[in-house]
């Protein structure tokens, strides 16, 4: 959670401000959705189970909440969030998968529901890993240049960078950071890999510092947060991830069924936007953005945007 907003304004400089993980327009999102006892709710990006544990409640104990994450380490945080709920008493029971949100087909047939009613995708990275220097996805603290979302996948952002193309780290740095300065960036990283692999973040950051002009070293936001953020997006393939995953989200959905997404950067919106137009029924006509008083107490949800789809009933 993380990205430029349409302004190009970052949410992953304030989320490395952001000591513990509040889920982003939660009200918002349970409202959307249409929760209703005992349904089953796939949460593709479970996370901390921030969103998670408020469904389980909302849908009961008869539901059932289905939580997938790319990240196995921290399904271990969802899982006591969300047995901690289920002893209460009063919410729904849940199965929790080290899975991308695309194999939503399998993990659903693995449980057993050949449908679900509900999916949640919230989409991008965790302040819970943003969190923790050894895995790399901060400039803020020195740490591996790693950027794994799942740390079992073949190729670390250390890896990317030694092998990349000038040219496409520069339309990288472009497209998915929205940095202007993207040309000079990728050359001095070009330069620098020649004389040593690139491989600790804090060097990564301190090269793309010395790639800007003076001027721009001295903004709002850190100067490497767009650099690392387009990184991060290339290495995890992020948008073809969120293809991938609305097509099973949608594929799975009993028709009826609705799908919310929450998006931090612009291109990821218009991609929501276009296939939730395509496939659905829309319901949310503007996406729906955090108020004042939710950025104030927690900044990263500046750059959040909703939107919610009802899939077609099959025509009798
Ligand atoms: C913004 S956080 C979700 C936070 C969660 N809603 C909460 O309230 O705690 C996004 C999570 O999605 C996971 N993720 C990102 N891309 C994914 C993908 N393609 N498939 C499954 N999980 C993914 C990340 O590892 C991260 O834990």
């Amino acid at each position: 959670m993380n990205e430029s907003d349409e302004q190009g304004n970052s949410g992953d400089v304030h989320e490395e401000r952001q000591p513990v993980h509040e889920p982003v327009l939660l009200s918002q999102t349970l409202q959307v959705l249409e929760l209703q006892a005992g349904l089953v709710v796939v949460d593709g990006t479970v996370g901390a189970a921030g969103h998670a544990v408020e469904i389980a409640k909302a849908i009961g104990p008869g539901g059932l909440v289905v939580g997938l994450d790319r990240d196995e380490e921290i399904l271990d945080v969802a899982r006591v969030a969300l047995m901690g709920v289920r002893a209460t008493g009063a919410a729904a029971g849940f199965s929790l998968h080290h899975s991308p949100h695309a194999r939503l087909r399998e993990v659903l047939a693995e449980v057993g529901q050949p449908r679900c009613d509900r999916v949640l995708l919230d989409l991008g990275v965790s302040s819970l890993q943003l969190d923790r220097p050894e895995r790399g996805f901060s400039f803020m603290a020195d740490g591996p240049l790693d950027m794994r979302m799942d740390a079992g996948a073949p190729e670390s952002a250390a890896d990317w960078l030694a092998t990349v193309g000038e040219r496409e780290l520069a339309d990288t740095i472009y497209q998915l950071g929205e940095e202007r300065h993207s040309r000079r960036i990728a050359r001095r990283i070009v330069e620098a890999r020649r004389r040593a692999p690139i491989v600790r973040t804090g060097q990564l950051a301190d090269l793309v510092v010395q790639a800007l002009p003076p001027a721009a070293r001295h903004g709002r936001i850190h100067p490497a947060t767009r650099t690392f953020q387009a990184i991060r997006m290339a290495v995890n393939d992020e948008l073809g991830e969120l293809e991938r995953g609305l097509q099973a989200a949608f594929d799975c959905l009993a028709p009826g069924g609705r799908l919310a997404v929450i998006s931090f950067h612009s291109i990821e919106d218009r991609v929501v936007k276009h296939f939730l137009r395509q496939h659905g029924r829309v319901v949310t006509k503007k996406p729906i953005v955090a108020t004042p008083v939710e950025i104030r107490r927690n900044p990263r949800a500046r750059s959040a945007k909703l939107r919610c789809a009802i899939k077609a009933e099959v025509a009798a």
